[in-house]
């Protein structure tokens, strides 16, 4: 009952032109695929070009970040009804890369979340771990604090309108994936605080993505587990083929 989501976070990666020749050969891939919502995240600058290219399409455009006001003096920032205007349909917040290097924090997050959802436009918001936390049991923790603090409060429409994408930090970029039971043990863990916070109505239809280091030899196993239900991805999104094999593992 939850459509599977496929996203392909592009980070800072990709020229315009390599941006739309890679939009215009994944476009070609996947044009079959229904049942599955596929996503691009290019970088802003290349947001407009690629918006023309999946015109009429069935993928859909994200940014990879937003800011939570609409205009003003913020110099350098890109607002959510900016995102609406060039085609963005979604925006990924809350990224551990920015959380890492860019000082996001749980209330930045939710302040963008909400933002993005005042204009229409779909969160895809991350949580995750890092590898310390892990190793010192504080998995449980890190997540009921990003789930608590990003996602706090949305109405039902609005969490029903948003992605919560599962990303270990130990995982991003790394090559070592979560195996199926890792990931489905968080993926579980929140999918519980959802219905502790919401309902078990509304967490059941909520769409929770596993992200870190997938790849179309483990995307199929990942995503057969009960509570994922489809990937972010980012080194694997850089290639036509690749990122349409995993598209195509979600079917
Ligand atoms: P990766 O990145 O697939 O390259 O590990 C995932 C992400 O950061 O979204």
């Amino acid at each position: 009952m939850r459509t599977p989501i496929i996203a392909g976070n592009w980070k800072l990666n990709n020229t315009i032109s390599e941006a739309v020749a890679l939009t215009t050969e994944l476009k070609g891939l996947v044009t079959d695929c229904t049942g599955v919502e596929i996503i691009v995240a290019p970088t802003f600058t290349a947001l407009h070009a690629v918006s023309g290219v999946l015109k009429g399409s069935n993928i859909h455009l994200a940014a990879q970040d937003v800011y939570w006001e609409d205009s003003g003096a913020f110099t350098g920032e890109v607002s959510a009804p900016m995102l609406k205007d060039v085609g963005c349909d979604y925006v990924i917040i809350g990224h551990s890369e920015r959380r890492q290097y860019f000082g996001e924090t749980n209330e930045s997050v939710n302040q963008k979340v909400k933002a993005a959802l005042s204009h229409d436009l779909k969160p895809i918001i991350c949580v995750g771990e890092q590898l310390e936390d892990r190793e010192a049991g504080r998995t449980e923790t890190v997540i009921e604090d990003h789930i608590t603090g990003g996602i706090a409060d949305l109405s039902d429409a609005q969490l029903l309108s948003s992605v919560v994408a599962y990303e270990p930090v130990w995982a991003i970029g790394t090559g070592k994936t979560a195996t199926p039971a890792q990931a489905q043990e968080v993926h579980s863990l929140i999918r519980k605080l959802l219905t502790d916070a919401y309902s078990d109505e509304v967490a059941s239809q909520t769409r929770i993505q596993y992200g870190g280091s997938v790849k179309p030899e483990n995307a199929a196993e990942l995503m057969a587990q009960p509570d994922v239900d489809g990937a972010l991805v980012g080194g694997a999104s850089l290639q036509a083929e690749s990122f349409a094999e995993i598209v195509k593992s979600a079917l």
